[in-house]
């Protein structure tokens, strides 16, 4: 598909006489956030220092955002949204208020839209203009039309360029890309791109985005793609719970309402961060999705004991039981097939961070979807920056025999280092991952259409800055089963001198990262050893994840 050419700067006067072509009243300022700003704007001076985004399609509205910078304490920007690129068939106009309060964040909700419909839309101060976005809203809720999608997650901006996001914003217009998680890292790290502080208040959060978005690749991701964002634990701090471990209220609270500040995201009246949620896209796909950070607990041992809680396993639940769509899109922070590392076929797991540590939330769920007979559930998964394509097996049994009740893909990290564990012993000792890569980065493509689900795994060299991607492998999985099928022509496993144990432990690109990764391959060489020294009986291991 073409791509769209690069931004062009409209003039004030331009952007003036369309404004004034189409009164304001099909928008609003998202619910809550307007208590944070005053609903009297008037377009100030400024720029648009910050790039543009949208979010949140349905079939008639669009959540639009951009930021405003300038000295007043209190201010506003015009946005119009038209159907052209040039600007001239403009449908929607309003004035969004904004102040220093919210960093001068711009927000706003544009109804009145029509169903599959591409919108381009810019915003504009007293002296300035925004570069031009592109959006597309939702096909209409009786659509039987294809999708297609894409997801990535884990961007972990010193370590390498985002050249995943440079290729997605020029696949021609998705109808969503999934942001899912680790879409900014906490601690400081100046190795080969520079976060010279670590996150921890309101400012830090605040100019860690502005690093993040000032990023080529992400801000034109932002400008042509509408997308939805779940956090995971780096958007506050690594491996964080509710309770315990708890990080300070401050960077809890800050890191949220600067997620919130960043995204074309609304907030829900009385629930101020919430983002669980669901959107719908036609009759072909229901994306739920999920928070698995908010709403987690351990007990006084730092054990896990709850990952998403009582109301919204019960929202997800419901969500999946009374979908009309054909697939049920789950968008997941943290992996829901287990993972097991072990010898001799019998593995134990290793990563509590995960849905393994919450065993009893995971039973109720996908016992729930094989009594319901729920077809076509298909989780998108990050946090764990290795490619996978995995059945989900349903209380697997010791014997190595499950069935499997949904599929679930991983489409690797945008840049975070992945799992140094060798493909085919991670396959041996878990039948239900079909590939395993951890050493490889970029995103996932996801086409949907009535007969199968496609999903297409692109790769490049982050280490070079704008490389062209290259497919990894395809997978197949035909309309009511659940298992992902290779595609032919397209490889599962990287092996040899490629493997991901070799090359991952090859490239880490800084010692923060080489350092997890050692301890990843301590814990492994001390699991082969003990369970030569004790037999095989599993054992589980505290919370952890090496800190990813
Ligand atoms: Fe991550």
């Amino acid at each position: 598909m073409a791509s769209i050419p690069p931004p062009r700067i409209l003039t004030r006067r331009r952007l003036l006489v369309h404004g004034t072509a189409v009164g304001a009243g099909l928008a609003f300022v998202p619910s809550a956030w307007g208590r944070l700003i005053t609903q009297d704007a008037t377009v100030g001076p400024g720029f648009f220092a910050d790039g543009v985004a949208s979010g949140e399609p349905a079939a008639n509205a669009v959540t639009f955002w951009s930021r405003l910078t300038t000295e007043r304490a209190v201010s506003g920007a015009r946005l119009v949204v038209a159907t052209d690129e040039g600007l001239t068939n403009t449908v929607a106009t309003t004035v969004v208020p904004t102040r220093r309060a919210i960093d001068g964040s711009l927000k706003a909700r544009v109804g009145g839209l029509k169903p599959d419909t591409l919108y381009y839309y810019a915003w504009q101060s007293s002296d300035g203009v925004s570069p031009i976005g592109r959006t597309k809203t939702a096909k209409p809720a009786d659509s039987a039309a294809g999708l297609r999608m894409a997801f990535s997650s884990c961007q972990d901006f010193p370590v390498g360029f985002f050249n995943g996001h440079t290729e997605a914003a020029t696949l021609g217009p998705l109808d969503l890309y999934l942001l899912l998680g680790d879409y900014q890292y906490e601690y400081e790290n100046t190795e080969t791109r520079s976060d010279a502080f670590p996150t921890v208040d309101l400012k830090s959060f605040r100019d860690r985005h502005k690093i993040y978005r000032a990023d080529k690749a992400l801000r034109e991701l932002h400008r042509v793609q509408p997308v939805v964002h779940i956090w995971d634990d780096h958007e506050v701090e690594d491996n964080y719970t509710e309770n315990n471990p708890r990080p300070s209220d401050l960077q809890r609270a800050a890191g949220y309402r600067v997620s919130f500040e960043w995204m074309p995201r609304m907030q829900f009246p009385r629930e101020q961060f919430r983002i669980y949620n669901r959107w719908q896209h036609g009759r072909m796909a229901d994306v739920i999705m999920l928070d698995q950070r908010q709403y987690r607990t351990g007990d006084l041992d730092g054990q896990p004991r709850q990952l998403v809680g009582r109301a919204q396993l019960d929202f997800l639940k419901a969500r999946l039981k009374a979908s009309p769509s054909t697939w049920k899109l789950v968008a997941n922070q943290v992996m829901i097939a287990p993972l097991l590392v072990g010898v001799g076929g019998v593995g134990q797991e290793v990563n509590q961070d995960q849905w393994d540590g919450y065993d009893s939330e995971r039973n109720e769920l996908l016992d729930f979807i094989a009594a319901e007979q729920i077809s076509n559930v298909v989780f998108l998964t990050g946090d764990i920056h290795t490619y996978m394509s995995n059945e989900v097996p349903q209380r697997p049994g010791a014997a190595g025999t499950y069935k499997s009740v949904a599929t679930e893909y991983i489409g690797g990290s945008i840049t975070s280092s992945g799992l140094p564990l060798p493909a085919e012993s991670v396959n041996a000792a878990n039948p239900w991952i079909k590939t395993f890569n951890g050493a490889d980065h970029g995103y996932a493509q996801i086409d949907l259409s009535a007969a199968e689900a496609v999903v297409t795994y692109r790769v490049s060299d982050i280490q070079q800055e704008a490389a062209p991607s290259r497919t990894l492998s395809r997978w197949r999985q035909p309309v009511n089963t659940n298992t992902p099928v290779l595609d032919a022509g397209t490889r599962a496993f990287r092996s040899g001198p490629e493997s991901p144990a070799d090359s991952a432990s090859e490239s880490a690109p800084n010692a923060a990262l080489r350092r997890r990764r050692r301890r990843w391959e301590r814990f492994a060489r001390r699991d082969v050893e003990r369970r030569e020294r004790e037999g095989a009986a599993p054992r589980r291991r505290r919370r952890g994840k090496g800190g990813r």
